[in-house]
């Protein structure tokens, strides 16, 4: 079997608690795009892991693969290598060679770019990922591979920084010496890492024709996608199914399965259009414990926006959907749920390219009814779909009906234990 999984939001869908549920049924799991702007926490018998760059499903599965679509911080690389290791001790890690890296400087640059972006500042993660992500489409980058040769990291530092040289004029950069200890760091860096760095793309593809399974592990959410996310708030790289190939060398041809994941209402870390956002109230954020994984920033909340859900569905070609925080959302009163987009007075269902637009967006929205607290629910855990509550089972089901999408995995808590699929229940 191959799968991917994709968040179908703005990135904090609760992607990375579906991943470990279902990476067991995987033997190799590879990450293909981002860096260490993600942040999944999984839970596993009360105990957190907090990983940023290896993907969740490492947890469970024999092997992990982080393509070459990734740009990759390698201090934050080897810290979380050593945490892997300690929980699964025989997985095998394989970087792509092609992988580019995320320096000291480029997370300067990050910050030093949205200070000079005023009104359209993008409210990055500030991990560097827009300038690596510059440098490689601008070929100055620097790959892992790279790693392994002193004279190549120093030309390769002194061109990215002859070329931004007006952005790092006032910076630590500015001095020779400093340069010349980044090299340092990063040779010695290479030193703990480069014993992981192969031809991945070669690796997934023999892999798959030994008849492993994989499972494809995007970052981020489709609405922070470069090309179909609304730009310019969103991720220097895809976050749609499809870039799996260019991520990792693997065809899409071969996916059997592509599963969305999405939130059961909507969060949003960062700037710009928000349009089904909660504004004024802090009851959603305190609920679910809203706060950035990487930046501890509280995120924006709003209410489940099906026309975004929609969108996303259909630039990922999903066939399956996940569900999480169903047990938080429950816990109001009254829960909203957008259901069209109206726009000068007809139904849309894209998102406006032109930022003014989306003021003269219209949002029409149906109401449930909350089912109240279900924590630790015995009878649930015991007999999944068929014991949840019946105001829950209508909110499912109206979701299924307005994407045409069969929700197949629903979370209601942070461990394991609280996940059910309907397939074995039904
Ligand atoms: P960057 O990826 O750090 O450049 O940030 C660009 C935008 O994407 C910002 O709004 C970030 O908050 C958002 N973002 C990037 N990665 C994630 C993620 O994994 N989850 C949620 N938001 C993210």
């Amino acid at each position: 079997m191959i799968s991917v999984i994709m968040g179908l939001q703005f990135g904090d869908e609760g992607k990375g608690k579906i991943t470990d549920f279902i990476s067991k049924n995987y033997d190799e799991v590879v990450r293909f795009n981002g860096g260490s702007n993600a942040g999944h926490t999984v839970v596993i018998n009360g105990e957190k892991f907090k990983f940023h760059l290896i993907p969740s499903g490492a947890l469970q599965s024999n092997t992990v693969i982080l393509g070459n679509g990734m740009v990759i911080d390698p201090e934050e690389l080897i810290s979380e290598i050593e945490l892997l290791k300690k929980s699964n001790k025989k997985i095998i890690i394989k970087i792509s060679s092609g992988a580019h890296i995320v320096t000291k400087m480029h997370k300067f640059l990050d910050k030093k770019e949205e200070s000079i972006r005023s009104k359209l500042n993008i409210g990055t993660t500030s991990q560097g990922i827009g300038p690596t992500y510059e440098d490689k489409y601008g070929r100055t980058g620097i790959r892992m591979i790279d790693l392994s040769n002193k004279d190549i990291l120093k030309n390769k530092i002194n061109t990215i920084y002859n070329m931004k040289m007006e952005l790092l004029k006032d910076s630590i950069y500015n001095d020779e010496n400093e340069r010349n200890k980044m090299v340092d760091e990063l040779y010695l860096f290479g030193q703990s890492i480069l014993k992981y760095m192969d031809y991945t793309e070669i690796i997934i593809n023999n892999d798959y024709n030994n008849g492993k399974s994989i499972l494809f592990e995007g970052a981020q959410g489709g609405m922070l996608d470069i090309d179909f996310g609304i730009y310019p708030f969103v991720t220097s790289s895809n976050t749609i199914s499809g870039a799996l190939s260019t991520g990792s060398g693997f065809s899409y041809r071969k996916v059997d399965k592509v599963i969305g994941v999405f939130k059961a209402y909507t969060s949003k870390v960062g700037s710009g259009p928000f349009p089904s956002e909660i504004l004024n109230d802090d009851t959603l954020r305190n609920l679910g414990n809203e706060y950035g994984t990487t930046t501890g920033r509280p995120r924006r909340v709003g209410w489940l926006d099906l026309p975004l859900l929609r969108y996303t569905i259909m630039i990922n070609d999903v066939d399956s959907l996940a569900i999480t925080k169903l047990d938080i959302l429950g816990k109001l009163d009254k829960i909203k749920v957008v259901t069209k987009y109206i726009f000068n007075g007809k139904e849309i269902n894209y998102f406006p390219k032109r930022l003014e637009d989306f003021d003269k967006l219209k949002l029409e929205y149906k109401e449930f009814e909350g089912w109240g607290s279900i924590e630790n629910d015995k009878n649930i855990i015991n007999n999944g779909y068929s014991a949840l509550p019946e105001k829950m089972k209508k909110y499912i089901e109206f979701i299924e009906d307005e994407t045409n999408k069969s929700i197949d995995i629903i979370s209601l808590g942070e461990d394991r234990k609280m996940t059910i699929t309907k397939q074995i229940f039904n």
